[in-house]
């Protein structure tokens, strides 16, 4: 069962004002969430550790402010809740999920998902022994999938995150400017505030002229303050 601090968030959500209930209405966002799988052979994989939390609480965020969300989840550790108007498109590896992201990609695209950065070059067709002498395998770099969708000739407001274990707003803003984003939201992982697999988080949101704390709250606050930021950015008054 989740927090109850957790699950007041949530319900927070269906209770908005009138005026955010409409913030993103009309508008179709695209959002990855969870980790990618990239087989060695039929029966193991290299990943990541993603409870998709995150992404799944700003898919849930996105529809309370009116948006029409495509989710593409890769595949999750433990279910998710979701409200009703959101079925995920579910995807195991990068390619995959590159592809399901630019079958429809949107007004907005919110890159959540930890996608593994290599897959196995040759991935066996049937299960590989185990040999005394170890194993080398070849690894080959996956598509960045955001740095893909920020390229294409009209792309989506776009935006990334990036999990850092030290020098947050260094490798942040270097991430913005390599990935061409329009928004990085930053965040530490592995002390004490680390992101993977809690229900609370914290965020540095990096624009082209900006910077925003988001501190530290459930992820369902999390994520709509984060989509208030972004609708700002969308829409300049
Ligand atoms: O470069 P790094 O993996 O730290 O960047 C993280 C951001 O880029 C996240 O938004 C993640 O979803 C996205 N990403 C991606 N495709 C990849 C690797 C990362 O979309 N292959």
């Amino acid at each position: 069962m989740y927090e109850p601090k957790l699950i007041c968030a949530a319900l927070e959500q269906l209770f908005l004002p009138a005026a955010d209930k409409s913030l993103l209405a009309g508008l179709r966002i695209t959002i990855t969430a969870g980790p990618t799988r990239e087989a060695i052979d039929p029966v193991r994989f290299i990943s990541n550790h993603s409870s998709g939390k995150m992404g799944y609480a700003i898919a849930a965020a996105a529809v309370a402010l009116g948006a029409k969300v495509r989710l593409i989840s890769g595949p999750l550790a433990s279910p998710l809740p979701l409200p009703a108007a959101i079925t995920p498109i579910m995807v195991t590896s990068a390619t995959e999920m590159l592809n399901a992201v630019l079958a429809d990609v949107g007004d907005i695209f919110i890159a959540t998902a930890a996608v593994a950065d290599y897959r196995p070059l040759a991935p066996a067709t049937h299960k590989m022994k185990r040999d005394a002498n170890g194993m080398n395998l070849t690894l080959t770099p996956n598509p960045d999938i955001v740095a893909t969708v920020a390229a294409l000739a009209s792309p989506p407001f776009c935006v990334a995150f990036a999990a850092e274990t030290e020098a947050l707003k260094d490798y942040a803003r270097q991430k913005f400017i390599a990935k061409k984003v329009n928004l990085i939201a930053a965040n530490l992982v592995g002390g004490l505030e680390g992101g993977f697999n809690r229900d609370e988080n914290s965020l540095w949101l990096f624009w082209g002229s900006g910077e925003l704390q988001l501190p530290l709250m459930p992820k369902p606050q999390l994520a709509l303050a984060l989509l208030q930021q972004i609708a700002l950015l969308y829409y300049p008054s």
